[in-house]
């Protein structure tokens, strides 16, 4: 993954509508517009009269002649009553339902947790006892399970997706795939390699095949997009992603395609490639993957995207971005970072959930004294968690 030098030429500014969507997300209180309908349709007595809602019945002098029964007014007022409070609930309820995130696949789901992580295995493995732990803390957390030809080898992959699916729905829960094998993938980057054209379809295919009816989450191809540029033909890359895309549409999976991150394209551009590469046919999109954006920057510019693209979803990466980016603007096994906030799906309308993409502890490559990519780092698991750690003690 290149996932490189931030390049963002767009201040991050929050503008107040960003901010005002912003506060709703994470949020399990209700929002203030829900709060105050709850209020007012509080206020109104039951079998009473709301101030001002049944005209005519305020006390007064009556000629005694022409004084109506009892039974007719308490009648009226019960029925006033009953109309106002069936009112008050419908905007109520309309106010709480136009908040709500349409269709989140991830809301109220479990997220499964692989048993087979390299950082379940590594804190089983030798190495320090901090290590360990750091490897356990980790493994307890949902990561996403990254496809990538070398481990999930073209004639295995429906198998192999098959049998995890089939493992996850005995518990439930819910599986994050990443797919990455693209062609040239990242062109040149430590993760280089992927599948040629055909071949690549083919492997797709097979995960498609794999996924079935079952639902679950598949993030198509980190960097791709917003790297194209810098690969040999940007047109032949966004096309291929495109079918890749196609390719999951029978399938039960929520595809979210990879929108780089808030320090790298413009968030225009970034809607543009999605665009081009078909993201009308996904959930949405991801950023910050294997990156350490702040959540608040990511979640701005997930906004600007789908606010450029009329209101496609998203997810953030936060497996690695506790502590904010690094100053010098590594991206590549930065030093000073810190596991971030554990998965969770956000009532929001852009947002769907933050979960753990990059699994933490997993090198980016041969930089910064770390091993091949994907490789599991013992030394980097155990300081993100420090770092985590350290944060959440206020130190
Ligand atoms: C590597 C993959 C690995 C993934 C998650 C990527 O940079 O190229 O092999 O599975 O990171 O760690």
């Amino acid at each position: 993954m290149p996932n490189d030098a931030p390049r963002g030429d767009e201040p991050v500014v929050r503008h107040d509508r960003d901010d005002a969507r912003y506060v709703l997300r994470g949020s399990t209180s209700p929002s203030p517009d829900a709060s105050s309908a709850d209020e007012s349709a509080a206020r109104i007595p039951a079998g009473g009269s709301a101030p001002g809602a049944a005209p005519g019945l305020a006390p007064g002098p009556r000629p005694a002649a022409r004084r109506p029964s009892r039974a007719l007014p308490i009648a009226l007022i019960a029925a006033a009553a009953l109309l106002l409070l069936a009112l008050a609930a419908f905007a109520t309820s309309l106010i709480i339902v136009s908040q709500q995130p349409e269709g989140n696949p991830l809301r109220d789901r479990a997220l499964f947790v692989d048993p087979d992580s390299n950082a379940a295995r590594a804190a089983e493995a030798s190495g320090t006892e901090e290590q360990r732990a750091a490897a356990a803390r980790i493994a307890e957390s949902p990561s996403a399970i990254w496809l990538t030809p070398e481990r999930v080898q073209p004639g295995t992959a429906s198998g192999v997706v098959a049998d995890t699916v089939a493992q996850a729905k005995t518990t439930g829960a819910l599986p994050v795939f990443v797919v990455y094998g693209i062609t040239d993938r990242d062109c040149g980057g430590f993760s280089s390699g992927g599948l040629p054209g055909d071949e690549y379809l083919d492997w797709v295919d097979e995960i498609a095949a794999g996924l079935g009816d079952r639902t679950s989450i598949v993030v198509l191809e980190p960097d791709s997009l917003a790297l194209a540029s810098e690969c040999p033909d940007p047109d032949a890359r966004t096309e291929l992603v495109r079918s890749a895309l196609e390719r999951f549409s029978g399938t039960g999976a929520e595809v979210y395609l990879d929108g780089g991150h808030s320090a790298w394209l413009p968030a225009a551009d970034m809607a543009e490639l999605l665009r081009a590469a078909g993201v009308d046919q996904a959930r949405g999109f991801a950023t910050n993957v294997s990156n350490s954006q702040a959540t608040d920057a990511e979640a701005t510019y997930a906004m600007r995207i789908s606010d450029a693209l009329g209101g496609a979803h998203a997810i953030i990466d936060t497996s690695r971005n506790g502590a904010g980016p690094p100053t010098d603007g590594e991206w590549c096994n930065a030093a000073g970072l810190a596991l971030g906030d554990e998965p969770h799906a956000l009532d929001d309308p852009v947002v769907d959930a933050v979960l753990w993409v990059k699994p933490p502890g997993e090198s980016d490559g041969t930089c910064n004294g770390g091993p091949a990519a994907g490789t599991w780092w013992p030394e980097q698991a155990e300081e993100l968690v420090a770092n985590a750690d350290r944060l959440a003690g206020g130190s």
